[in-house]
């Protein structure tokens, strides 16, 4: 929903050119693949393969941990996709909730008008102008086809609940969590009987029919949402805006995300989503340009206020120490576990020569990583290396992601754990038989160490755990 920023002449360079890498890689090594390949994809939607799917938890751990467990002010909470149609009506989601679609009137193609060129630095009031494609000339750049006047296009899915398909059963898969969060304040607040200021953090699928969805995972239609809310007293709104904003741009870099590559941009006034009293990206520079990696937002009594107004339910908090009623303040935290991995993914990528071969390897945090450690046979040929390999793996696997493999010679398999990110590889030679020792190797120093096999398991647990933010 927001504007393409403006080039910067003193723009840093992405950590890769083009898309292309990351798109292969992540096909190739079974982290994200199109959905429904074998019937030739649909559009916007990607599906997390074995390496991809522990990727993205590792994400939604960390947020988890960080935003819940670390915290004694904020409180989860998983709420339904489908709600009370009501609710995105009183949300303004229903009136509001969209993009200026333009059509070509040569090709029937339909765009979104802010994302054709021509249109860079228009402002949202602009963008709704409906003679604005007239007065730039706008054309589809690819048969010079005329375009019509932009209208609102509402990006939320609908579909029909219970057995009859009318009016009257239509309910809307959620365009975000946020709301869930709302209609659940009066709930969460007795049963947990926090004290303002307090947060309900939410995670899960939130679904939107993007105009223009692309760059692989960073436009879906079906995508997760990780957002915290955060009531607040309005005056303390302000200050605690700024908090959160800071703190959740450290949780970036803190997992590893290069902080020259990450930056603030505030909305202009005309550009705010409908609830938004301020809101600033946390913006990554992605090789396609700037883009929101996550956004804060002060979203005043905006969400409050309405839903108490239309559901009849007194949202007010009484505070104890004032003696007074009133409906709290949001400062809200936007962010997705998609967005997150696919930057965490395209920052980690190392591209360097060793010994004159190319070797890729991705810097993952080791939180982050698919797998901690993977265990390594020097020679699968003899059934006792294997065999010590195998015990090691069970005894890793109790407590963490551990892999065996033994598919090819021991510099490929180095090269191929580099390649997913695995922080660790532990390797039994024929000394190992004799010594009772294993090969420690680090992935980015690719220095190698000689630990007793009794203690190499709480060797990578206390490295996993002192690398924890
Ligand atoms: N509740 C406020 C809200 O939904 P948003 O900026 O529209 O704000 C928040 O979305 C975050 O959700 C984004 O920063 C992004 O990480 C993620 N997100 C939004 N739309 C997405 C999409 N189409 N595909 C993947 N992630 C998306």
């Amino acid at each position: 929903m927001s504007k393409t920023p403006t080039t910067d002449p003193n723009d840093v360079a992405p950590a890769v050119a083009g898309l292309d890498t990351i798109v292969s890689l992540a096909k190739r090594r079974g982290f994200v693949f199109p959905s429904s390949e074998i019937y030739g994809g649909i559009n916007a939607v990607w599906d997390y393969g074995p390496l991809g799917v522990e990727l993205k938890n590792n994400v939604k751990r960390a947020w988890w941990r960080a935003m819940v467990q670390a915290r004694d002010d904020i409180v989860g909470l998983d709420a339904g996709i489908l709600m009370h149609p009501q609710v995105w009506v009183t949300s303004g989601h229903v009136g509001s909730f969209s993009d200026p679609l333009v059509e070509c009137l040569v090709c029937h193609q339909r765009f979104r008008l802010d994302e054709m060129s021509g249109t860079e630095g228009l402002s949202a009031s602009d963008l709704q102008d409906p003679t604005v494609v007239e007065r730039l000339n706008l054309r589809h750049a690819a048969d010079g086809g005329r375009l019509t006047p932009p209208r609102r296009f509402n990006l939320m899915f609908k579909t029909f609940m219970g057995p009859v398909e009318d009016e009257a059963a239509i309910v809307y898969l959620r365009p975000e969590t946020a709301q869930g969060s709302y209609v659940n304040f009066k709930n969460v607040l007795q049963s947990s009987r926090k004290k303002l200021p307090f947060g309900i953090a939410q995670l899960g699928k939130s679904f939107r029919n993007e105009i223009s969805p692309g760059n692989f995972v960073f436009r879906m239609r079906e995508f997760e949402q990780m957002e915290m809310q955060y009531f607040v007293r309005p005056a303390e709104a302000a200050q605690l805006f700024e908090e959160w904003l800071s703190r959740r741009h450290d949780w970036y870099a803190a997992y590893g995300v290069t902080p020259a590559r990450l930056r603030y941009r505030e909305h202009a006034p005309d550009e705010l989503a409908h609830y938004a009293k301020k809101a600033v990206d946390i913006e990554y520079r992605f090789p396609f340009g700037w883009k929101e990696l996550e956004g804060v937002h002060n979203r005043g009594d905006f969400d409050l206020s309405r839903h108490a107004e239309a559901s009849g339910e007194n949202l007010e908090y009484f505070d104890q120490a004032s003696g007074e009623h009133f409906i709290p303040s949001i400062v809200e935290t936007a962010g997705g576990p998609d967005r997150a991995a696919f930057t965490f993914l395209i920052d980690a990528y190392r591209e360097e020569e060793v010994r004159g071969e190319k070797r890729v390897s991705l810097a993952l945090h080791p939180e982050l990583a698919p797998y901690k450690v993977a265990v390594l046979p020097l020679l699968k040929k003899r059934p006792e290396i294997v065999e010590m390999c195998q015990r090691i793996l069970a005894d890793l696997k109790r407590d963490t992601m551990a892999v065996y493999d033994d598919t090819a010679a021991i510099g490929k398999l180095y090269r191929r754990q580099d390649e997913i990110g695995t922080p660790w590889c532990v390797t039994v030679d024929v000394d190992s038989l004799e010594d009772g020792a294993v090969t420690v190797r680090d992935r980015d120093s690719m220095t190698q160490e000689r630990v007793p096999v009794e203690g190499v398991k709480q060797l990578i647990l206390d490295r996993l755990s002192a690398a924890r933010p």
